[in-house]
């Protein structure tokens, strides 16, 4: 990061036992406190919940979709709109994923080569491309704070070759990004990826870290591998990273994925469980998640968290869950914004941890009070 960009990160305590730390990132549009966990708004929406709520939350920064927003409105309406901030009303910082892992998972029909992809829209079939300068382009067009390199993401597990081809095809995408981005007012990220395999990630991050990017992004985790996998790879790569920039770890996860990332060096974090869970009925708890649709809640007074100061908390379980027996739309929107709020004071909460060097033990009573049965 150069003295003249807007963009900085300010470690303010690195722990003592973990490697957990506590900082700021200063950005144009605001500071975010990190450690921080990002909802998903991928359409330019957290599901089910408006951006002041998200607000109340307690979240700082929320993160949007360049292949869905690509696909509808198309990033030329999201701009004659003003940018992503005055389309959706956001006015603190955004983050963009660059549609690699998207393409991956979603699109249809998808044809690769060096240049980029092709592939067939998963909405109405019409044809795409998406290349490292496309992803870049769009997300300047979108006007987010942070934008994600466009990396190739595999599925996991998969051979070793298709790993290792898609790592360095993804280092190189990395540096036609860096190449292609002209905004001095959007950091980007590089993301490393590598697998499972630990001597790949390491000289994956190395590479990238050569490069000199804003910051760095650890991506390919969480896609169906044991979470000891996903916490080994964590130890090989952020050692890797320089201490001077943030660190995302790309779409996890569980609290207790998130506590473990802060405990290894992680300072944000995005993933659409709080969201997603939320509409299925399930809630976070400091006992570990509720399924509020079972019958034992039906006359249930108890809130679903006695010391939650959100909205859903002012409800008994025994009224959301009738709200969701009912198909009611507030019980989705209920359960989102307790699980939302659950997620942004874990992070509070991990954040005083860190600042009061009592994070190691805050994470034993926290895996401990997950693990107990509810
Ligand atoms: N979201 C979750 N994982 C990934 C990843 O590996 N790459 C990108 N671009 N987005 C992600
Ligand atoms: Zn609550």
């Amino acid at each position: 990061m150069t003295n003249s960009s807007p963009f900085r990160y300010e470690l303010l305590h690195a722990d003592a036992q973990t490697s957990a730390r506590l900082g700021r990132l200063h950005t144009p549009r605001g500071t975010v406190e990190l450690p921080t966990f990002m909802p998903v708004g991928t359409l330019g929406t957290v599901k089910g919940v408006d951006i002041h709520r998200v607000r109340e939350t307690g979240a700082q920064i929320i993160l949007a979709n360049t292949y869905h927003l690509a696909l509808r409105p198309g990033e030329e309406t999201v701009a004659a709109l003003g940018d992503l901030h005055a389309f959706t009303g956001w006015q603190g910082p955004i983050l963009t994923d660059s549609g690699g892992f998207q393409v991956f998972s979603l699109a249809d029909r998808i044809k690769l080569s060096e240049e980029g992809v092709e592939f067939r829209s998963h909405i109405d079939g019409s044809k795409i491309q998406l290349s490292p300068e496309r992803s870049i382009a769009i997300q300047e067009a979108l006007g987010a704070d942070f934008i994600m390199a466009f990396d190739h993401v595999v599925a996991l597990p998969n051979e070793a070759s298709v790993v290792e081809e898609a790592t360095w095809r993804s280092v190189r995408w990395a540096e036609r990004c860096q190449k292609a981005a002209q905004r001095s007012d959007q950091m980007l990220l590089a993301i490393v990826q590598g697998g499972l395999d630990p001597g790949l990630r390491r000289r994956c991050a190395q590479e990238l870290v050569a490069m000199d990017f804003q910051g760095y992004a650890v991506g390919g985790l969480s896609v169906g591998e044991p979470p000891a996998e996903m916490y080994a790879a964590l130890d090989v790569v952020v050692p890797e990273l320089p201490v001077d920039r943030p660190r995302y770890l790309m779409g996890v996860g569980r609290p207790q994925d998130l506590i473990e990332g802060v405990a290894r060096g992680i300072d944000m974090f995005d993933c659409v469980m709080p969201t997603r869970n939320g509409r299925n009925a399930l809630v976070f708890t400091d006992r570990g998640p509720v399924r509020l649709r079972n019958a034992s809640h039906e006359r249930d007074r108890q809130p679903i968290e006695a010391d939650c100061p959100c909205p859903a908390c002012q409800h008994s379980r025994g009224y959301i869950r009738h709200l969701f027996q009912a198909g009611e739309m507030l019980g989705p929107i209920l359960a989102s914004i307790h699980n939302l709020a659950y997620y942004q004071r874990l992070m509070t909460r991990a954040r005083e941890a860190i600042a009061a060097d009592s994070f190691a033990p805050f994470r034993e009573e926290r895996m401990r009070g997950w693990n107990e049965a509810t």
